[in-house]
């Protein structure tokens, strides 16, 4: 059942609209805006959250920050049990490189102005509603996805954490106390009891809800995604005085790796296998020099887990012959392997209802993105909520999601949080 409060709710889509071109703003990408580059820990980040900081404290939100910059800020009204299991709404604000403008900042800008509108419409919250602002969710920087949902659900421990390194060979916890955030790593998991609920409202980052003309999305399962590093060594030399049939060119037999790579996720029986050749450092990386060593990256997912790492297996093996033939040695790493995640019922029942009271269409979906809510899906009763993008299109700076769209998003989360807060 809708609160009574909730007839008066109003979104104010103009100023979260303008809100997120601010937010653009924060980003090294040589384009201009739209296109966005917003790594994690940079001056461009570290500004982006200190901009933040301000809005939260401008709507009344008490702001914890934790040892890896994961921020929670906190709306506990007059009346609100503030030891109760929390209500929790967020995402990420860091961007890949030549990146759009959508990805992950609906769900933090969002969740803040669902609270606003939660506070206009007088709704009284019976337990605290975070928002909440995920630490790298993108792999950019450390190669690894969700670092800090990770760390908060207590799947990366802290040594490991500490650990991870990026291209500069500076560990995460030499460039996060650089960036001013200290304190123990392990204090950067979550209690059992931290949230009753947690909901994250993104972009959709595929093409069905615009084709079908919908206005939201309610996942009720999340891709489980993979990331393996192959490092293939053959044998350097002069481009011009190695004979083709004495040749162990690294480079050669990577791009071999790479064919077959597709051909096995193409030819896997699920549809939505799908795997992702994205980085390539070549070494000596010399116009006249035959490349001696070559690491690339493999982004490896599907709904089925069991699916993705019977393909994984067929890939590792079928790497290794191509470089037994070619004379050259290949070793693989598997940075992550994760499992799927199934999204709460009752929470995606409440994601419907609140969308129904809203007037707005909408139908469930998986998300074939992984998002923080896989994590914390893993801890705590979790749904995520999908508007339209155009296209479908994500990782671009053509990114684009309505306004009518984004309207509807956070009225949705709005009467969700309100739900899940009023009891
Ligand atoms: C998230 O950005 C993903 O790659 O799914
Ligand atoms: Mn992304
Ligand atoms: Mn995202």
């Amino acid at each position: 059942m809708m609160m009574d409060a909730m007839k008066n709710l109003y979104i104010d889509t103009g100023r979260l609209v303008a809100e997120l071109h601010e937010l653009a703003a924060f980003s090294s990408c040589p384009e201009p805006t739209p296109a966005v580059t917003r790594v994690v820990y940079s001056d461009e980040d570290r500004a982006a959250r200190q901009w933040f900081d301000g809005l939260f404290r401008d709507a009344g939100l008490s702001v914890r920050v934790d040892p890896i910059g994961n921020t929670f800020a906190r709306w506990c009204p007059d009346g609100c049990d503030a030891d109760a299991p929390a209500v929790g709404s967020g995402s990420h604000i860091d961007a890949i490189p030549h990146a759009g403008m959508y990805d992950g900042t609906v769900g933090v800008l969002g969740a803040l102005e669902a609270v606003r509108a939660l506070q206009r419409a007088g709704h009284r919250a019976k337990r605290p509603i975070d928002v909440v602002l995920f630490t790298s969710e993108e792999p950019t920087r450390f190669g690894l996805g969700c670092t800090g949902s990770r760390a908060m659900a207590g799947q990366l421990p802290a040594d490991r954490l500490a650990l991870l390194t990026d291209d500069a060979g500076d560990s995460l916890d030499a460039v996060r106390r650089r960036a001013g955030y200290d304190g123990d790593l392990a204090g950067v998991r979550l209690s059992d009891d931290a949230y009753a609920a947690f909901v994250e409202l993104h972009i959709e980052q595929g093409p069905k809800l615009e084709e079908e003309g919908l206005d939201l999305g309610r996942v009720f399962a999340i891709a489980a995604p993979s990331t393996i590093n192959f490092v293939v060594t053959g044998q350097g030399g002069h481009a011009g005085a190695v004979l083709m049939p004495d040749r162990h060119d690294a480079l050669c037999a990577a791009a071999e790796m790479i064919h077959a790579i597709e051909q096995l996720c193409r030819s896997s029986p699920s549809p939505d296998c799908v795997a992702t050749v994205g980085t390539m450092d070549i070494h000596p990386h010399a116009v006249n020099s035959i490349p001696s060593r070559v690491a690339f990256s493999l982004d490896l997912r599907d709904i089925d887990g069991v699916n993705r790492d019977g393909v994984c297996e067929a890939i590792v093996g079928e790497n290794q012959r191509i470089a037994a033939r070619r004379h050259v040695q290949v070793e693989h790493s598997v940075l992550n392997a994760d499992p799927p995640a199934d999204c709460d019922g009752p929470i995606v029942e409440a994601l419907a209802e609140a969308a129904d009271a809203g007037g707005y269409t909408h139908r469930g979906m998986v998300s074939r993105a992984y998002h923080d809510s896989l994590f914390m899906a893993s801890r705590f009763p979790t749904a995520m909520l999908f508007i339209p993008c155009r296209g479908g299109v994500s990782h671009r700076p053509d990114e684009f999601a309505e306004p009518r769209h984004l309207e509807a998003g956070v009225a949705t989360l709005a009467r969700t949080l309100a739900t899940l807060s009023g009891s």
